[in-house]
């Protein structure tokens, strides 16, 4: 894991959106893998700003979306469907054909969960795959003890998830209790992976992501199989990192370059 330090979510995510941004302008087929909450809405807003003021044309990419709250439709306001199109897809020219949302609605859901894996893998894989981090270390909606082997799949929510997203609904009520995910070996197949951790809230399991064991209660630890992830952190999210002065070493490296 290559980890890379910054003062504030800003400039952590304006070089993450540069990084995305590269990737598209190399290869404008790009396959990019998409994730919602709060923490990647900076990035989508500076990949929007570099779309209308410098061309950033993503009229050639595909997306598949990490997950979807289950029983909600693309409609409503809390769906993942609704957010990325007010966050990202109204912003850019992605074509909607070539945009996909695991379907909360979907009746048959082993089978609508076959067929993504499917739809992901007829696309050619991932290309890259943008993240954001839960307070309890999970990654998409893949739970602690989810397998380390999990495909796309039906998953029930924790209730520290489930209060964590609640500040994003009127009531912890109204939060949904089970999901569609991508799993951890699908996101493991990836090319490559950004993952983005903001805020004193998330500096354990981002501690426990990078130099913790690997283990299926922290699901993000699961990366440290994969050869090519970058993570982006502010000051709050790097606290508890012991190892800090060579993640800043090898950052200053990789500037120089
Ligand atoms: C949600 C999403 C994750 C996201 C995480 C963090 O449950 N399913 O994909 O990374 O929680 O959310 P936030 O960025 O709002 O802190």
């Amino acid at each position: 894991m290559r980890v890379f330090l910054y003062s504030d979510e800003q400039a952590a995510s304006v070089e993450a959106a540069r990084q995305v941004a590269a990737l598209v302008r190399r290869k404008p087929a790009a396959v990019l893998g998409l994730a919602t909450g709060g923490t990647p809405l900076a990035l989508y807003k500076e990949l929007i700003r570099q779309h209308g003021q410098e061309g950033l044309d993503f009229s050639g990419c595909t997306t598949f979306n990490l997950d979807e709250y289950a029983g909600l439709a693309p409609s409503h306001p809390m769906s993942y469907h609704h957010y990325m199109r007010e966050n990202f897809f109204e912003g850019v020219n992605l074509p909607a054909e070539r945009t996909n949302i695991p379907d909360g609605l979907a009746e048959d859901i082993p089978a609508h969960c076959a067929d993504y894996e499917a739809k992901i893998h007829s696309a050619g894989g991932v290309d890259l795959q943008i993240l954001g981090l839960g307070s309890d270390g999970h990654i998409g909606f893949n739970e602690p003890t989810s397998s380390l082997g999990s495909r796309t799949r039906f998953q029930t929510l924790t209730e520290n998830t489930r209060t964590d997203n609640a500040r994003y609904f009127a009531s912890l009520e109204e939060v949904p209790r089970h999901a569609i995910t991508m799993g951890i070996a699908t996101i493991l197949e990836a090319r490559e992976i950004i993952l983005l951790a903001f805020g004193a809230a998330k500096a354990a399991a981002v501690a426990s992501m990078i130099e913790g064991p690997l283990a299926a209660m922290v699901p993000a630890s699961a990366l440290q199989l994969h050869p090519a992830v970058r993570v982006f952190l502010d000051e709050g999210a790097a606290s508890l990192l012991t190892k800090k002065d060579y993640y800043r070493y090898l950052q200053q490296q990789c500037a120089g370059q």
